[in-house]
């Protein structure tokens, strides 16, 4: 019984020793920001974000431009909101849903939505909007 204790505490030694030195690895500048958490809209936009569009376009699956990367987003930003508005509302196949999927955001939540992920994520202000 007591040997057995005794394993099993050297084996939670172990995995502590090791959760310590992974941990340790983070800040040793291999880091660098790759592992920068993405963007989320504030409070009002938030959720429904979080429902109906973070899951294509937090990360950039299947095509969709991620939140936050400028480069993605420059020839959309380039074609001004209401263009870029009529396509989310029209849906873009094969892959971006009508509206975003979110068919209970009325036209203002949408058009904040896009706002948003196209210019204001990426601008950290409103400075630069594109409304042409
Ligand atoms: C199932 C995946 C998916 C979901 C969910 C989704 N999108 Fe998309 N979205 C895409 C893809 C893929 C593209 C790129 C389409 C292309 O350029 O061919 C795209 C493109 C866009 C664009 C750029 C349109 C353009 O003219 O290039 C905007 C703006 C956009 N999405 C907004 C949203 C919003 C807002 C939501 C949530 C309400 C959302 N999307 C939800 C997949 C998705």
């Amino acid at each position: 019984m007591t040997g057995r204790r005794g394993a099993l505490g050297r084996v939670l030694a172990v995995a502590g020793g090791l959760a310590v030195s992974l941990g340790g690895c983070g800040g040793d500048g291999a880091s660098g920001t790759k592992a920068q958490a993405r963007p989320v809209p504030p409070a009002p936009l938030a959720s429904s974000y979080r429902r109906h569009c973070q899951q294509c376009h937090g990360l950039g699956v299947a095509g969709a431009p991620a939140v936050g990367d400028a480069v993605a987003w420059a020839p959309r930003q380039a074609q001004g909101l209401p263009s870029l508005l009529a396509r989310v509302e029209a849906g873009i196949p094969p892959a971006m849903p009508p509206r975003g999927g979110c068919l209970r955001c009325d036209d203002a939540t949408l058009e904040a939505l896009v706002r948003w992920m196209a210019f204001e994520s990426l601008n950290a202000g409103a400075n630069d909007l594109t409304e042409g």
